[in-house]
């Protein structure tokens, strides 16, 4: 046994804790996309909130309930999903697993549930459609300057059968992520991004200079700060795909989101990558949840790590979470099958959340489920 006068190295995390696919991609990533991957902005204030916004939650579970028989199925968007859990959309796959987005998207689809890829994928959306064309995916688009490129990204998501266009509206600018610039975030020679031509990739290429990340320069070159709520109606008009507004945080813009004729809205900061200093996504929720009515469906991310934290998200009011950074930890480990193995695990965790709880599907999680 161990002697008690010695202190003990804290234990390494089980398997099993998000923590150890997190320390294991910390070993495995290079420098460079860990910190892309990792950081949050400014004095990290808001990425750390997210977390500790779960933290502050009690569960009063439900006891002498029959839990035997359970389902974890849900709808999102009125399309039936496996679990209340998709997959965020994120930037730059092939800096963790050199299939890219093919990875993540045969991993979601083995786990059942919706990859959202993003504008900034290394892959072509058509690339990552094919890699898993029975799974439902949406479209993470970040408004371009040029407005025929905008048209063009909507009808190809369209074409290639997504199944939702999430516009990211947190994000005029790119947040200053100390980790990016500190490291130099700029796009390997290998990659491109996939939905643009490739001399725009190697413009990326191009960008970096001292007081930003690549990235950053390039999204205020490309990305159109003046994007308003008078958009929208030509956003819708651009396919016949429900429109998802990502990054929305107060009330009276849900509400808003709701008179745009958007479908659902994501309460979410970016995975505190956006405004240094904004609420935790989990505190802005129940005031975006009793603003949308029945008129909105709500989703919420940021800071999701246990089932106990989709139980929580689940109680104050959204219809299903969004997972980020984990998936990146599992694909930068284990590729498509890391990425798969951290969704299972979520997966499992939500189903014992639900029995413990005394609940047999999602539908049952209500508000007098929090202390
Ligand atoms: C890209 O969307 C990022 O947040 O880095």
């Amino acid at each position: 046994p161990p002697s008690c006068a010695r202190p003990l190295d804290p234990p390494p995390p089980h398997p099993n804790n998000p923590a150890y696919s997190e320390r294991a991609a910390a070993a495995a990533l290079d420098t460079m996309a860990w910190h892309y991957f990792r950081s949050g902005s400014g004095d990290e204030r808001t990425l750390r909130e997210n977390r500790a916004a779960f933290e502050r939650h009690r569960l009063l579970p439900r006891v002498l309930v029959d839990v035997e028989r359970r389902s974890l199925a849900t709808t999102v968007l009125g399309r039936p999903v496996g679990w209340p859990v998709l997959v965020a959309p994120m930037a730059l796959h092939g800096l963790a697993c050199s299939d890219c987005e093919a990875a993540t998207a045969r991993a979601a689809a083995a786990m059942d549930t919706v990859l959202c890829v993003s504008t900034l994928s290394n892959l072509s959306l058509e690339q990552v459609r094919a890699a898993a064309p029975a799974a439902p995916q949406w479209f993470q688009l970040y408004v371009q300057r040029d407005r025929g490129v905008t048209a063009e990204l909507a009808a190809r998501a369209a074409a290639a059968g997504y199944e939702a266009l999430v516009v990211t509206v947190d994000a005029p600018l790119l947040g200053r992520r100390e980790g990016a610039v500190r490291h130099g975030l700029r796009l390997p020679p290998h990659l491109g991004l996939g939905n643009f031509s490739p001399d725009v990739g190697a413009a990326m290429l191009a960008h970096r200079n001292a007081g930003d990340s690549s990235l950053a320069a390039h999204f205020a070159v490309t990305s159109d700060p003046s994007v308003t709520w008078r958009d929208l109606g030509w956003l819708r008009g651009l396919s016949p795909l429900p429109l998802v507004l990502k990054g929305v945080l107060r009330p009276d813009d849900a509400r808003r989101a709701a008179d745009e004729g958007a479908a659902a809205v994501v309460v979410s900061n970016h995975g505190g990558r956006q405004l240094a200093g904004a609420v935790a996504s989990l505190d802005a929720l129940p005031a975006v949840v009793a603003a949308a009515g029945n008129r909105l469906e709500v989703l919420m991310d940021g800071g999701v790590r246990r089932g106990t934290d989709v139980l929580i998200a689940l109680a104050l009011g959204a219809r299903a979470v969004l997972l980020g950074r984990p998936v990146l930890w599992g694909l930068a480990v284990g590729g498509e099958t890391g990425a798969a193995r951290v969704l299972e695990l979520l997966r499992d965790e939500v189903d014992l959340a639900l029995a413990l709880a005394g609940c047999t599907s999602p539908a049952e999680v209500r508000t007098d489920l929090l202390a």
